[in-house]
């Protein structure tokens, strides 16, 4: 079935639903079967060569072997392509199985280089800077990566917006400097809803599919959009590697992605708010979110990103002392890692996600970052505020309920 519509809410609700409905089902029937049965040896062995370099199962052939093909998985990336614009996707068991199956792809086809813009996920980092994976990295700014570019040079990574610290970066300046070396865009945070990278010239598209694509926090995944000769590549990868996603995943994967449109406009509208909110607060120093004046320079929102998305990072007037006071004193915001569930969280990157981070590169100690939900805007603004009051009193910094009905006023008022 094609997807009905050029709009991509409804291809959210329809994409990867080919012939469910034909089968008297509503929804994909979950196959967990870890074997198929073969038919003729003959045909059995092609079926078998044919995923384990890399193809589409064919017509006809069988699916042998979960490891190589399973319809749960072809769903979810059908429909993930589909929202990504792109020619196809490959699914694997988290966000670090997908970036660990590109990095063998482009070291296998002899280049093992890569040049990376800093900031990137804590584990992204930590991966390419420790060359576990028989890469060898040099970080650059964008307007170093053509200078950075060598003959060996096998991929470009960027990710925008960037965890934890929200810099956004130009994506088409990006893959003009790449010229024809493959640019990976990890779109974890913005989503294909708010940013779709191939349209802007990347080559790849990461999503820790753990995040926004499941949207509820009970479910690690990962996916790689991609032309047909990269899909090709990173099946061949992950069938001979083995970081498959398991058909439970991938059902509440391709499920989250029917409402990922709206949860996604409906975070951002709270995390506009709370931008906004929490900068009046003075234990706050700074607010980092795309979407506040002065912080996308580029112009980058409106045109290569829909909104600024429901990430926010700020930073304490009082440092750590005050970050770990604000990130303990959240009630209905949870102190945890990961992000992009209906349920908000706060985490301190420095300490947690962006541990491995070499010292110059690592997100100051003062920085948290939130993920925002799907909560009541005052109930999450009278759970920060009341966090900051707490970081405020014990790191010495002025504040408190006088300035946090300051804040609601200009708020309220727009400004
Ligand atoms: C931006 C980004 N990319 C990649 C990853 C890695 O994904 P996973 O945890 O699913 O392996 C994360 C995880 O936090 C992330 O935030």
């Amino acid at each position: 079935m094609q997807t009905p519509s050029s709009r991509l809410e409804t291809r959210a609700v329809h994409a990867g639903m080919a012939g469910v409905r034909e089968s008297g089902s509503h929804v994909p029937v979950i196959d967990f079967s870890t074997t198929n049965p073969l038919g003729d040896v003959d045909s059995g062995g092609s079926s078998y060569e044919g995923l384990a370099t890399g193809h589409d199962l064919a017509d006809g052939a069988s699916a042998v072997y979960q490891r190589l093909w399973q319809p749960g998985v072809a769903r979810f990336e059908t429909a993930l392509a589909d929202l990504e614009g792109s020619e196809g996707a490959v699914a694997f068991a988290s966000g670090m199985a997908a970036l660990a199956a590109t990095l063998i792809a482009a070291a296998s086809a002899g280049t093992p280089h890569i040049v990376a813009v800093r900031p990137l996920y804590g584990g992204t980092d930590h991966v390419l800077a420790s060359g576990l994976l028989g890469t060898d990295v040099t970080w650059t700014d964008v307007d170093g990566i053509a200078g950075a570019l060598r003959p060996d040079t096998g991929l470009v990574i960027v990710e925008s917006p960037a965890n934890p610290t929200l810099e956004l970066v130009d994506l088409r300046r990006v893959a003009d400097a790449a010229g024809t070396v493959p640019l990976l865009v990890d779109n974890t945070f913005a989503t294909p809803v708010l940013q779709r990278p191939i349209e802007h010239g990347a080559t790849l598209v990461l999503h820790s599919a753990t995040k926004y694509l499941g949207g509820h926090g009970d479910v690690m995944g990962g996916v790689i959009a991609a032309d047909a000769a990269w899909v090709s590549r990173l099946r061949q990868v992950r069938a001979l590697t083995g970081g498959l996603l398991h058909p439970m995943a991938a059902y509440l994967l391709h499920r989250g992605l029917r409402t990922l449109p709206l949860r996604v406009r409906a975070q951002q509208q709270t995390a506009m708010e709370l931008a906004i909110r929490l900068g009046a607060h003075p234990a706050v120093a700074r607010v980092r979110y795309p979407g506040l004046p002065g912080q996308d320079p580029a112009g980058l929102v409106g045109t290569q990103l829909e909104g600024p998305g429901s990430i926010i990072a700020i930073e304490l007037a009082g440092g750590y002392d005050a970050a770990a006071r604000f990130t303990e004193g959240c009630r209905l915001v949870t102190h945890a890692v990961s992000l992009g569930g209906v349920d908000s969280l706060v985490q301190h990157p420095a300490s947690l996600t962006h541990r491995p981070v070499a010292g110059d590169a690592k997100p100051d100690a003062g920085v948290v970052r939130l993920s925002i939900g799907l909560e009541h805007v005052d109930d999450l603004t009278d759970d920060l505020m009341a966090a900051l009051d707490l970081a405020a009193l014990e790191t010495g910094v002025e504040g408190g309920e006088c300035e946090r009905a300051d804040a609601a006023a200009a708020s309220a008022a727009g400004s």
